[in-house]
């Protein structure tokens, strides 16, 4: 059985991409430092799936704990590689942190990928290399503009470097897979997104300020040139996102690759506008939400959406969850959060 080894394991697509490849036959390690989750996502994942996977607990920026993984583990067929640290605003703020931790890791484990030799290598980018796009939905071929963020210069970086790295390693194929903005839970809800702090990213926003913990929210702006005026995104269930994952690895493995390093965009290709968000979630949920329109927040990307066209014929990907089931699932996982804190405070 092919083992994978997936960085950033313990985290939100991390955890839910090991449910996916567990449930498709593949057998899995996690290197996962635990600085932004916790080994509380190895417990979901063994409900869900009944199989115990390995968490090394491993910084890798740390070459010989990171290379010590590979020795122990000499039948590593695959990598998927999510650590990295996510937060626009916070590397705004923070930008050698996250040069450091971003690109050292990388750079770390592809000099285990050389010496171990791994043949494939699927690498989590994300939407933000575009920037604000002239033109959408935007193409893989879409040019990648000036980053916004030193997190999406990191993304921008991180591939950069596969691209050059592929060329040069002739055993290695590797794939790019541009995320949109995942969402949801898994429909189970014993995994889900554990925001380190106050959350930034809408969904979570959303849920937190409806089950109380964020006494209300804003909306970054409705004055921006789309239907309602607030800006478009293209939500994706984090389950669509983690099965792409499984096929890419299978793409890899069959050698179907077109190119040695090919790229995907993950995304469903449909935009919805802020507010369109925030009234679905009100509509499934049946909460009205606590929310004032405010002032355009810096570096937003005003509006884009995805052509999914590659990774839907190549890598044979079909979308099976909708802005319904997106809102339904943070929501269930967020109350599930509510109650084991409930539980704890009462233990
Ligand atoms: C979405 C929209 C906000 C919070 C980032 C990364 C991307 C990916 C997802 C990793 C924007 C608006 C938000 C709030 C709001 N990260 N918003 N009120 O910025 O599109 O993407 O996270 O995979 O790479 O760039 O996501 O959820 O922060 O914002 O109005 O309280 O929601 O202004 O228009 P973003 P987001």
């Amino acid at each position: 059985m092919s083992k994978i080894l997936v960085t950033g394991g313990c985290g939100f697509i991390g955890s839910h991409t090991i449910v996916d490849l567990l449930e498709n036959g593949f057998s899995v390690i996690s290197v996962d430092d635990n600085s932004r989750s916790t080994s509380y996502a190895l417990n979901g994942i063994e409900q869900i799936t009944g199989k115990k996977v390995k968490n090394y607990t491993v910084d890798l920026k740390n070459f010989d704990e990171t290379r010590a993984v590979f020795q122990e583990n000499p039948d590593i067929s695959g990598i998927i590689h999510f650590a990295a640290y996510k937060a626009v605003g916070e590397s705004v703020e923070e930008p050698i942190r996250y040069y450091e931790n971003n690109i050292f890791g990388l750079i770390n484990l592809l000099k285990c990928v050389q010496e171990f030799n791994i043949p494939n290598f699927v690498f989590s980018s994300s939407c933000t290399v575009y920037g604000n796009p002239d033109t959408i939905p935007v193409t893989e071929a879409s040019p990648i503009k000036k980053a916004e963020s030193p997190y999406g210069a990191t993304k921008q970086m991180g591939e950069q470097i596969l691209q050059d790295f592929t060329r040069a390693l002739a055993g290695l194929s590797t794939i790019l897979l541009r995320y949109f903005n995942p969402v949801g839970a898994h429909p189970s809800t014993l995994i889900g997104e554990i925001p380190v702090g106050r959350p930034q990213n809408l969904v979570p926003v959303i849920t937190q300020t409806a089950i109380g913990k964020l006494p209300k929210m804003w909306v970054h702006g409705n004055d921006y040139d789309t239907r309602d005026g607030s800006c478009v995104r293209d939500y994706i269930h984090v389950c669509d996102i983690a099965h792409a994952h499984t096929l890419a690895i299978q793409y890899l493995a069959s050698k179907k690759n077109k190119t040695r390093c090919d790229i995907f965009n993950l995304g469903t290709g449909d935009g919805v506008t802020v507010l369109e968000a925030i009234h679905m979630f009100e509509e499934v949920s049946g909460v009205k939400l606590n929310y004032e329109i405010g002032p355009r927040r810096a570096g937003d990307v005003i509006a884009i959406y995805a052509n999914n066209n590659l990774a839907v014929t190549e890598l044979g990907w079909k979308i099976r969850y909708n802005l319904r089931d997106m809102m339904q699932t943070a929501w269930a996982w967020e109350r599930k959060i509510r109650e084991t804190e409930e539980q704890v405070k009462n233990n």
